[in-house]
């Protein structure tokens, strides 16, 4: 064909191009699964000081961040095991720079809940709680950055544990009441990036099945007009 080649833009290209207000990262964001290096230990350091502003069940504040970079997080990869699995399904993913567990403790909660404001909940033993709040609280940290590295325009992989966490968490130091919501690999996102893991086989859910409004058995109709907007994206 003679003149230009068309540009073809993929659904992928333009979310890459969204400006950077919240509801176009929280659109942009998706896990990165090829780095290609990524920031310094104090800008991540940085991140997670922002991240930790995550709402708290009685402000009890009981998520930690535990930041492994260098050497602490190639130990990270042979003790977890998460070396070799990555190895053979996304060996890009070795190349991130940080890993971030972001860990919940319950008995910030059971204590929080114990005190004298709090103890008429019924709320001071981990079994009696029916929805666990540290968990809760944690994965909203964990939210927090994986939108910050977004916003940022770094990439990031949230995974679970691999085997016995307590393999892994007690190798740091981590104490034994300590629960890991999951692990962050942070880097920068490579150019070579591309949509890879289950959203690439599973399309995302409509709106209507997800979002109910008023009764759980929703019209199947559009009640709420989701209609506009780039689904892709
Ligand atoms: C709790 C949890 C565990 C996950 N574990 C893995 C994992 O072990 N390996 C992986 O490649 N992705 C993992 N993911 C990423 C999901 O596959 C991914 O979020 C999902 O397919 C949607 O894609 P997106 O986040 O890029 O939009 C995990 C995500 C969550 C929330």
């Amino acid at each position: 064909m003679a003149g230009p080649w068309p540009r073809i833009f993929s659904s992928w290209d333009a979310a890459d191009t969204l400006p950077d207000d919240l509801t176009s990262i929280i659109r942009r964001r998706r896990m990165t699964r090829k780095f290609s290096g990524g920031p310094t230990l104090r800008e991540v350091l940085d991140v997670c000081d922002v991240a930790r502003r995550a709402p708290s069940a009685g402000y009890s504040q009981g998520c930690h961040f535990l930041v492994l970079d260098g050497s602490d997080k190639d130990t990270f990869f042979e003790v977890s095991g998460a070396g070799t699995w990555f190895a053979r399904r996304a060996p890009g993913v070795r190349e991130c720079t940080q890993i971030v567990l972001v860990l919940a403790d319950p008995e910030a909660y059971t204590d929080r809940y114990s005190q004298a404001d709090k103890i008429d909940r019924g709320l001071s033993t981990p079994e009696s709680w029916a929805c666990p709040y540290w968990l809760t609280d944690a994965a909203m940290a964990a939210q927090n950055l994986l939108l910050l590295c977004e916003d940022r325009r770094w990439g990031a992989l949230l995974f679970g544990l691999f085997g016995n966490p307590r393999d892994t968490l007690g190798r740091f130091g981590v104490p034994d009441a300590m629960q890991c919501v999951g692990a962050i690999a942070i880097g920068h996102r490579s150019p070579e990036d591309r949509p890879s893991g289950s959203s690439t086989i599973r399309g995302r859910r409509s709106s209507n099945e997800v979002i109910h409004v008023g009764h759980w058995e929703a019209p199947a109709d559009d009640p709420a007009g989701f209609t506009s907007g780039n689904p892709e994206v």
